[in-house]
């Protein structure tokens, strides 16, 4: 599996994220690999009705209604988007709002990936048991050196205490990752899969960079 977030690059604004998600579709579909997309949240409508999940960036704990600018899960679920992030390093939250959001997308059925930025916070989480776990330190998100060649032992740290809790939890690593090699790398090392970002977006040729990532996964 791997988890494309988009953030609020240009690169993919207004219909360009279309294109996106339709390259993430067929390459998901030749090479049999899960991809999921998390598209800057005000364009999650143009493409929630993908083959491929589409995730949201954020959630917020707050209800059906009278919530303006909140971002309601159940809402996204009734729009078909079949998952989101929790946590994500640029836009932290709460340890109680984590707990909550992981148990109302569990009620909603939909996917989880919770994101940490260390092997203390993947022992405190794995506990509410997120469908993923997302180690991914912050010094090198966007940096172009990549988790797995630059702190390989965080992963294999963190894949042991997700083994460790026993649940169905999985791991994923992110930050820095640009190439085939570096998410080889990362599957070696125990992660499931990986959260990307820069790496794919701000790529020139997406075709050619989800292809080559995929291929360092199957
Ligand atoms: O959510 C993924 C992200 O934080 C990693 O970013 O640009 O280093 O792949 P990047």
């Amino acid at each position: 599996m791997f988890v494309i977030n988009c953030k609020n690059y240009e690169e993919i604004s207004g219909d360009k994220i279309i294109k996106f998600v339709k390259t993430a579709e067929k390459i998901s579909k030749k090479y049999k690999i899960k991809i999921a997309i998390a598209p800057p949240q005000h364009l999650i409508g143009l493409v929630a009705k993908s083959t491929i999940p589409i995730f949201a960036q954020h959630i917020d704990d707050s209800k059906i209604g009278s919530t303006t600018g909140f971002v309601i899960p159940e809402l996204l679920k009734m729009s078909k988007v079949k998952g989101s992030l929790i946590n994500h390093s640029e836009h932290r939250i709460s340890s109680k709002e984590i707990e909550k959001l992981i148990s109302k997308l569990k009620e909603l059925k939909m996917t989880s990936v919770l994101c940490v930025k260390d092997i203390a916070e993947v022992k405190k989480y794995v506990k509410l048991n997120p469908d993923y776990i997302a180690i991914e330190p912050p010094e090198l998100i966007g940096s172009g050196k990549a988790v797995s060649k630059e702190k390989p032992g965080l992963i294999s740290k963190a894949a042991e205490a997700v083994k460790n809790a026993k649940n169905n939890t999985e791991l994923l690593c992110g930050a820095g990752i640009v190439s085939g090699e570096d998410v080889s790398k990362a599957i070696e090392l125990g992660s499931k899969g990986i959260l990307v970002a820069s790496g794919i977006v701000k790529s020139k040729n997406w075709d050619s960079i989800m292809s080559e990532f995929a291929k360092s996964m199957v």
